[in-house]
Formats: structure tokens, sequence, C-alpha cells
């Protein structure tokens, strides 16, 4: 069976530069506080007219796909992971197969969240070994600041997130040593409501205990409600501190997995790309599992949490700036809603 291969790579950041000094006008907040919990100084935000999770992700992909040497006819399967697309249905998959003009080849969406890319990865490497695709393309993106409350009630969430893309552009490896490795998928669906967007959605039953008598129109309507917007439930709830328990053990466990799986070593590892979720939780993997500092690629202090975004993202960046060569072993790893997490192991 065929190994796949990350063959290119690209990402896209909005210009728009928000720093904490700059949320500080819309919430009560410091520079000091968001750093010294996240690690974050700044983040972008998307052009909000311009530019959405879709255009972002073409801008991704089309660096991608140049980088593959292939052009957008060669595409021949998409999966788009994101938590924020453009429409609530259809997914993404399809609007960026639109304004890539591509042939009308399959999009999958998926729905993973921080471990959306990981997810999306996997199934490409599954698709390439069957030989059923030979050029898949594989992006996350995200536009996080249209749905995000940036009053001081909703600071614990808002002054996390940031918006941006990455895309990989996956295909057989030709040779027998490079490639990836192995992927490794879980969730734990017990902790769905500790990081989640409840509204809008299908379980807003619990609007009706106040409202005994709405009439079967008022019922077709209950996937959003006035009272859903008067009570901030349209905005990410995130239940922090055990979302953090649970990344710091998670994280490395999904590591070793991968490791182990493939008879590696921690110190096998050249370059750990972890979600971009929090830099504390990076650097207490980074403890736990013994790493030195140039064994983990880190950026979320400029782009913040970039949610499925951030590991494409980072691993180009990581890629561009020479931390990454042929032959060097890459784990990639990722905790998030769900809760899922994952990792994957590439021989570059
Ligand atoms: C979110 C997180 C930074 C919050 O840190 P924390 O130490 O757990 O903070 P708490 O939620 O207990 O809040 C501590 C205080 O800071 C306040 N606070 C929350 N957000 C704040 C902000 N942005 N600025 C200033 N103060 C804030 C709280 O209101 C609380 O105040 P109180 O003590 O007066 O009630 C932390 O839980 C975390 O890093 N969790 C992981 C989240 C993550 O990585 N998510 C990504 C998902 S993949």
């Amino acid at each position: 069976m065929k190994s796949s291969k990350i063959a290119g790579l690209g990402y896209y950041v909005p210009k728009n530069v928000y720093t904490n000094e700059d949320l500080t006008k819309f919430m009560d907040t410091s520079d000091a506080w968001i750093q010294e919990r996240t690690g974050i100084k700044e983040r972008r935000f998307a052009d909000r007219k311009g530019e959405t999770t879709t255009t972002m992700a073409v801008s991704a992909s089309v660096t991608a796909i140049e980088r593959a040497n292939i052009s957008v006819e060669d595409v021949d399967f998409i999966i788009f992971a994101t938590l924020s697309p453009d429409y609530y249905f259809p997914g993404s998959g399809v609007l960026l197969q639109r304004e890539l003009k591509m042939k009308e080849v399959g999009a999958l969406d998926i729905r993973n969240q921080c471990s959306g890319f990981i997810y999306a990865l996997s199934i490409a490497d599954q698709f390439i070994k069957t030989g059923m695709y030979k050029n898949i393309l594989v992006v996350g993106s995200e536009k996080h600041s249209f749905a995000m409350d940036f009053s001081t009630r909703g600071r614990n969430v808002s002054v996390i997130f940031g918006d941006g893309a990455g895309a990989a552009l996956i295909q057989p490896a030709t040779d027998g040593s490079s490639g990836i490795l192995s992927s490794h998928l879980h969730s734990d669906g017990s902790y769905a409501e500790e990081l989640a967007m409840h509204y809008p959605g299908t379980s807003g039953g619990k609007w009706l205990e106040n409202k005994p008598n709405w009439s079967e129109q008022e019922l077709g309507g209950m996937f959003v409600t006035p009272e859903m917007l008067e009570n901030g439930a349209l905005y990410p709830y995130m239940n922090g501190q055990e979302v953090f328990k649970k990344a710091i053990v998670k994280f490395p466990e999904v590591i070793m997995e991968a490791l182990e799986k493939n008879n590696l070593k921690k110190e096998d590892i050249d370059l750990l790309v972890p979600h971009q979720a929090n830099l504390r939780i990076s650097k207490f993997v980074q403890k736990s599992l013994g790493l030195k500092d140039g064994q983990v690629f880190n950026n979320i202090q400029k782009y913040g949490n970039t949610t499925a975004a951030s590991i494409p993202i980072a691993l180009c960046e990581a890629w561009e700036e020479g931390k990454i060569k042929d032959g060097d072993l890459v784990c990639l790893a990722a905790f998030g809603a769900g809760f899922t997490w994952g990792s994957a192991l590439i021989r570059w």
C-alpha cells in the first residue's frame, strides 16, 4: 500500500492585526493577563465584509497547489476542516471548489474543531493509501471574529481566538521511507458541552420551558430565538480549566501513542507542531515530554488560536523558516472541542 506525503503547504492570515491592547477598548482585560495565561500578543481578524472562511482558504490553497507543482485541475478531492463555515450548510468545501474553478471533484467538510486538520489529514492519508485519489487538498480555515462576544462577558474566550487559513496538498509518496507514518484519532463526547457553540442548533428545546404556548409557526423558528441572542447563547462557551486539565494529559498521551506505534522515541522528534491552543499548554506538553525548545514550534503569540487552521499555518511557517528538512521526523498533535484529539507522525 502506498503511503502519502505533504507535497505542498500554504497559509493565509488577514492583514488586520489586533493587539491585546486593542482588545482592552472593547472589554475589561489587559495585555498582562492575556500574555500570562495564553502567551498571545496579537491575532488577525478577517476583513468583516470582504473575507470569509472560504476566501482565506482559497489563498492558502493556491499557494499549496503551486508548491506541489500541480495545477488546480489535478486536484481530485477536497477535505475542508472548519467550525466557522460561510454557511450553516452547504459546507465550505463546495465553495472552495467553486472559487478555485475546479473540476466536479468530491468535497468533504469535517467538524472536528481544533483537531480538524489532523482528522482531515488522516482521512486524506487513507484515500491515498487505497489509491482512490492522487492529489487531495486538505484545508483548515476559520473566521472566528464573526461569532465572538467582544464584551467583558465573553473575554475568557474571545481573547484566545484569531482568524486564518492553512492548506496542504497530499500526494502518494514516491519513495518507501518518507511520508505520513501513522495517524491516531480519539474523542470523548462526555465533554461535548465544555467547549462548544450550543446554538444555533437543533437542541434548542430548553428555550421552550418559558414558552409553553408557542405556535407551530414560532416553533419553526426555534433554531435561533431572540432569547438566545439576549442571553449570549449564540457565542462559543468554554470551560477553560476543564479544557486545560484534559489537554495537558491527552497531548503527551497521543504523541507517545504515535511514537510507540512506529518504534520511535521522544528524542527522535525533530519538530513537534502542536495545535496552537495556548502557549501554556504547549509549554506544559514540552516539559512533560522533556523536549528541547528547538523541538517544538509555536506561533500562537502572533495569531492566537486559529482552531482547524492552526496546525497547517504553523507547519507552513516552520517549513518556510527552514525548520523542517527532508528526512526530519515531524509530529503533529491536537486537542480541542468534542473533546477530540489526535496526532500524526511524518517522515519529511
Ligand atoms: C482560559 C484560561 C486562560 C483562563 O484562565 P484561568 O486561570 O482558568 O482563569 P479563570 O477562568 O479561572 O478566571 C480567573 C479570573 O480571570 C478573569 N478573566 C477571564 N478572562 C479574562 C480576560 N480575558 N481578561 C481579564 N480577566 C479575565 C475571570 O473573570 C476570573 O475573575 P474572578 O477571579 O474575579 O472571577 C485558562 O483556563 C486556559 O488556558 N484554558 C485552556 C483554554 C484553551 O486552551 N482553549 C483552547 C481550546 S483548544
